[in-house]
Parts: C-alpha cells; sequence; structure tokens
C-alpha cells in the first residue's frame, strides 16, 4: 500500500490558460508562480500547488497529485501498483518543488501523480483575492463508485468516511472528512473541485468578492450532512463547480474511530456510516439551483446531494 497523506494539484487542461491564471490569481486569490500561454502554475498563499492549467481544446482533468508520507520510497511504488495490474512511472522536476514522482493511471483512466516530500514555493505571500488556505477535496464520477474506492483503499490507503447509498463515496486520507470523491457516473470526469476557507467570515468575504467579480453563487450558502461543511458553490471561467467551505468533520484521532464532536452532529458521535440520500441532504441552506445542476442532472438527481 502506498500511505498517501494529503490531496497535492489537480491538472487542468484549458483553451485559454492566461484567462484561468488570471482568473485564480485575481477571485480566488492564489498566486501564479508560472505563467505562459501553455501553462500556469497556481499555488496558495502559503507556498502549496493547488492547481495547473496546461494548454489544450477541452478543460478536463487528466492528472492529479497525491502526497505520500514522507519515509516512503517512491521506488516502492512500483511493487505496489504492479500488484493491481498497474505500471509506473518515475518522472523528475514536473513541477515546482516537486523533485520525483511516480505516475501512474487509475481504474477510471486518471493520471495520478504520487509526490514526496515536497518543497513549498516562494510566494510573495500577499495581494487579493479570497485567498482559501488549502486545496481540500476533488470529487470525480467512475463507472462504478464502489470498485475505485475499493482501489483508493487498498492501494493508497485512504479511508471510507461515508456512503451515500452504494453511489457516493467520500474517503479521507488525512484527519480531513473527504479529500476525494467518487460518484457513480462516467468514468473520470471532474465533478466539482473544493478549497477550503478559514471561518465562517472569510466565507462572507469570498461571497462578496465573488459578487464584486460578477460570479453567482449557484448553491449556498448551506451546512452539508455529510461532512458538515459550510459551504457556497461557483463556476470558475472554464465552467468546472468550484466549492468554498469551511468548518469540514476531522477525523483527529483514527483509533476513536469518530470524527471530532459537533455541536450539528446528530449522531453521538459521528462514525462514518452509509447515508440514505434524504437524510443526507444538507442541514440548511436552499436546494441546489438549475444553474449548479447543469451538465450533471443524471448523476445528481440520482444523488439528490453534491459532498
Ligand atoms: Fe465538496
Amino acid at each position: 500500500m502506498i500511505p498517501i497523506r494529503r490531496l497535492g494539484y489537480a491538472v487542468f487542461e484549458s483553451p485559454d490558460v492566461l484567462r484561468m491564471a488570471e482568473y485564480y490569481q485575481n477571485v480566488i486569490g492564489f498566486e501564479a508562480v508560472e505563467r505562459s500561454s501553455k501553462r500556469a502554475v497556481m499555488a496558495t498563499k502559503s507556498g502549496q500547488i493547488a492547481l495547473v492549467f496546461e494548454n489544450g481544446p477541452s478543460t478536463h482533468c487528466p492528472r492529479l497529485s497525491l502526497e505520500a508520507d514522507p519515509d516512503f520510497d517512491l521506488e516502492d511504488a512500483g511493487r505496489v501498483l504492479r500488484s493491481h495490474g498497474l505500471s509506473v512511472e518515475l518522472c523528475s522536476d514536473i513541477a515546482p518543488g516537486v523533485r520525483e514522482a511516480a505516475v501512474f493511471t487509475d481504474p477510471k483512466g486518471t493520471e495520478i501523480e504520487i509526490l514526496s516530500r515536497v518543497e513549498p514555493v516562494a510566494t510573495r505571500a500577499n495581494g487579493g483575492g479570497i485567498s482559501p488556505v488549502k486545496f481540500g477535496h476533488i470529487a470525480f464520477t467512475a463507472s462504478t463508485a464502489k470498485s475505485i474506492t475499493d482501489f483508493y483503499c487498498n492501494a493508497l490507503g485512504f479511508r471510507v468516511s461515508d456512503w451515500i447509498e452504494s453511489v457516493f463515496a467520500f474517503l479521507r486520507c488525512g484527519p480531513d472528512h473527504h479529500t476525494c470523491n467518487f460518484i457513480d457516473g462516467p468514468d473520470g470526469v471532474m465533478h466539482h473541485m473544493a478549497f477550503e476557507l478559514k471561518d465562517w467570515a472569510h466565507v462572507l468575504t469570498a461571497s462578496d468578492l465573488l459578487a464584486a467579480n460578477r460570479k453567482p453563487i449557484i448553491w449556498g450558502p448551506g451546512r452539508h450532512e455529510v461532512g458538515h461543511n459550510i459551504f457556497i458553490y461557483h463556476r470558475d471561467p472554464d465552467d468546472h463547480i468550484v466549492e468554498l467551505f469551511t468548518e469540514i468533520d476531522l477525523m483527529k484521532d483514527e483509533s476513536l474511530g469518530y470524527f471530532d464532536p459537533r455541536p450539528w452532529h446528530r449522531d453521538r458521535p459521528q462514525r462514518p456510516k452509509v447515508w440514505g440520500r434524504e437524510e443526507a441532504a444538507p442541514q440548511w441552506g436552499l436546494p441546489p439551483s438549475a444553474e449548479f445542476r447543469r451538465g450533471g442532472e443524471q448523476h445528481l438527481a440520482r444523488q439528490g446531494h453534491n459532498g
């Protein structure tokens, strides 16, 4: 097993890399540590790469990076993944602060870069924008959420936090309730990505900044029942759904087996479980707008919820 500890960055194709770099710098508040019409690398103000945009005809997400335990030797990734019938390539200097990566294609068709001992990049740590504290989670559809969940748990050390019925999985690789979601649907389609804000006041600031930039909130504010994060969603210039969230459940101690208690938990203690789709609806806030549901009617209608 490869002991994954945290989410790295997501790589997207974009027909207009400079437009995306400008949006993620000026509105979201990341910093372009590398920028050209061919490729832009966006880091949080604390120097962690969150997004990479590469010029291409589509807007899909072909690659995702995951950071392994620093004691894990990337040379061992091949042995682990070969036992799952997958081949691995070792690559070097693929992004700033990343000396080496073990790269393979996961069963839903996303290239995964396993990173180790990532160095933060230098940023000016000033400037405007929303400035999320980190890249928190990313959701993909897969032909069966169950089989890709099994792979992430068995090969990459993820743990299941919750299921909504058998079609929507929430997986953690550290204390956060989820860093990856898998939803029944077509293989390898990015459903939404989520960036963490500091607190409720930061959600308010973010809402004002989105309004000032004529970016409507398409769902929220509300509090999810599954994961209990407060959320707002909007669409970026390439039409990706972006969630900004705070107060997500934390599994601070795996050996206890429950999420750190919060007053909004209905189960006491709140343990990983399988939710029915009705009980999985947000605790408060209005249902998702038509603009949120656009393009995803089919699987969202089946799920009745979006993590
Ligand atoms: Fe989410």
